[in-house]
């Protein structure tokens, strides 16, 4: 891959986020046995993790996805979410596990849980790649957490910098 001058430290390489999935993935298996689980990813930097993770889980899950904008600058949600795509099926009865690629100060997962909650799911947990614990606004509640990550800003993996670097196998700090 050419060299990208915005891209500083690498915080987790490609094979670190192979081996952690596959161990979230382990422990999905484990805790699901027997129940099928609808995994919602929540576009868009959701979209590689969701799909390394769903392709190691063996319990019976089916997939689904909303997509959310938070009010307030590009680097700093506020907390007021408006939903932009909704999810196709209901989820009542239904055993939901929530796909985040980063929780930062929590807010827009926790506008996500209110929302998801009120549709009475049999269970509805939460598994975040990355999370930056220094941020936390308000107690996000994660049953699956990838890496604990410093306050950097960090593209890579399905995370954007203005829509772009998505592309990259690896998560790395922007060089501000
Ligand atoms: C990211 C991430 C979460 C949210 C976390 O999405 O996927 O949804 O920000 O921030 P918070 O904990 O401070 O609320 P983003 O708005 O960057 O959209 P994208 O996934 O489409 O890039």
């Amino acid at each position: 891959m050419p060299a990208q001058p915005e891209i500083g430290e690498i915080l987790v390489q490609s094979d670190d986020l192979r081996q952690r999935i596959r161990a979230l993935a382990t422990e999905i298996n484990r805790d699901y046995e027997g129940k099928s689980v609808l995994l919602v990813g929540v576009l868009k930097g959701a979209f590689f993790f969701l799909a390394d993770l769903m392709r190691q889980l063996e319990v019976e899950c089916e997939v689904d996805f909303m997509a959310v904008s938070s009010y307030g600058s590009s680097t700093e949600s506020s907390g007021v979410v408006r939903i932009l795509k909704d999810l196709d099926t209901p989820i009542q009865d239904r055993h939901v596990l929530v796909v985040e690629d980063i929780v930062d100060s929590g807010l827009t997962l926790s506008y996500l849980m209110k929302n998801l909650g009120a549709r009475q799911p049999a269970s509805l947990e939460v598994c975040s790649l990355l999370t930056k614990p220094s941020r936390f606004k308000v107690d996000p509640k994660l049953r699956y957490v990838g890496f604990e990550i410093p306050d950097q800003f960090v593209v890579g993996y399905g995370l954007d910098v203005d829509q772009r670097l998505r592309n990259l196998p690896y998560v790395a700090a922007l060089k501000q």
